[in-house]
């Protein structure tokens, strides 16, 4: 047992309320006044805010294939120390997770070095490539999800029979919609969002936009919703706060989609708020310095670490959204929409938990980042809500503060 004495935790909308914490055998064991037990750890968590770790349906774990760049133990050290439980990896690998037989060379990577809940993405074509569709039938049992990110699926026949095998099995399609042909514009976003949701509506199954950047998509995807779609989608931090208005300042600032205008920031925000957009994921895309700073930089930044602070201070402490919706948006809604064990602060829950420093502010630096890679722009950010301690069924993964 461990006692997690002085956390604030959630009632109602927006009131947290000090109380303590007591975990047993992997679950949420009470939840009380002054509790006390004798010969048990005791962690004075001086009125931190505990809330169900975080669960990130958009990470680029690197490995196997690329592992210069991340690897699952320093990309999931990444996750637990920015607070999150949970994550789902994207399939641009090498093997790439096309067959059984290649996501099962991922899944025993993941079953001895992950620190977190580890949910692979399948393609859903044979090495990315758009020609021939995956083995998806049979990857139906290993996963909760196909997605081609990185590209998007640019041939009809093959998304429409991937629709209907996704339909037939539970399975949601995570689509990095881009039209091929005009490279990464806007319209190449919005463009893909129409055709898809145009396909979705005679192969019906759950169908998940990744990472949308613009107004023109945010609308489309609002009215799939209202017209009874099974449509959601995600958003990123950096496509929530960052814009491209003067132009990006070093390639920290590049990945695709690529930074919008301000209209379409604020297009971004009011999804999020108006819950269009009912998840944040991070789009965590780790690569080298030397291959940021070459000529053909490639497109992503890391986003483990800042996700929930940056959220937290930009959108919670500034009243633009309740602390429940920051506990739906950060770990209920992905969790619930990708078929994700999800745990909530109560007693019997499963013990996968953050605790969010609210009270003071911190600055962001090169030297704390875990992940292999620090291509972030967000060097140098300071903000409320840095995570300081991650349990994961229980047991403390991660620890960086003295009681
Ligand atoms: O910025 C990005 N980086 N966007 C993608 O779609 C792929 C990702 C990566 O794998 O680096």
């Amino acid at each position: 047992m461990i006692i997690l004495k002085n956390v604030l935790i959630l009632e109602g909308e927006n009131n947290l309320v000090k109380k303590d914490v007591a975990i047993s055998s992997g679950k949420i064991d009470k939840i009380g006044d002054a509790l006390h037990a004798c010969d048990v750890p005791v962690i004075d968590c001086k009125e931190m805010w505990l809330i169900p770790a975080g669960v990130d349906v958009h990470v680029h774990l690197r490995e196997p294939g690329f592992c210069h760049k991340e690897t699952v133990k320093t990309g999931t050290l990444a996750a637990v120390k920015g607070g999150f439980g949970t994550i789902m990896t994207m399939p641009n690998l090498n093997p790439t997770p096309d067959s059984v037989a290649n996501l099962k060379v991922q899944l025993d990577i993941l079953a001895t070095d992950s620190l977190v809940h580890c949910y692979p993405f399948a393609s859903v074509t044979v090495g990315e490539k758009g020609e021939k569709i995956s083995d998806l039938a049979e990857l139906s049992s290993y996963v909760k999800g196909f997605t081609d990110d990185g590209v998007g699926v640019n041939n009809y026949e093959i998304l429409a029979e991937a629709m209907d095998i996704a339909g037939k099995n539970n399975i949601v399609i995570a689509s990095h919609a881009e039209l091929t042909g005009y490279g990464t514009s806007e319209k190449a976003e919005y463009l893909a969002c129409e055709k898809e949701i145009e396909l979705l509506r005679s192969h019906p199954c759950k169908y998940h936009f990744c990472h949308i950047s613009t107004a023109e998509s945010f609308r489309l995807i609002s009215n799939a919703k209202k017209e009874g779609l099974n449509v959601t989608c995600e958003v990123t931090p950096h496509h929530l706060l960052l814009n491209n208005d003067n132009g990006i300042p070093n390639n920290n600032y590049q990945m695709n989609p690529p930074l919008r205008s301000s209209e379409n920031v604020q297009a971004a925000v009011n999804a999020l708020i108006s819950s269009t957009a009912s998840m944040i994921a991070t789009d965590h895309a780790p690569h080298t310095a030397e291959e940021k700073n070459s000529e053909k930089s490639p497109n992503g930044i890391t986003g483990l670490e800042t996700a929930l602070p940056l959220i937290y201070t930009h959108f919670v402490k500034n009243g633009l959204i309740s602390h429940k919706q920051f506990i739906e948006i950060t770990s209920e809604n992905p969790a619930t929409r990708f078929n994700l064990p999800f745990t909530s602060i109560e007693e019997g829950a499963t013990a996968d938990l953050a605790l969010l420093d609210i009270n003071n502010s911190h600055t962001f630096t090169a030297c704390e980042i875990v992940s292999k890679s620090s291509n972030t722009p967000f060097i140098g950010e300071t903000y409320f809500g840095k995570n300081c301690l991650t349990l994961i069924n229980g047991e403390i993964v991660y620890r960086n503060f003295v009681d």
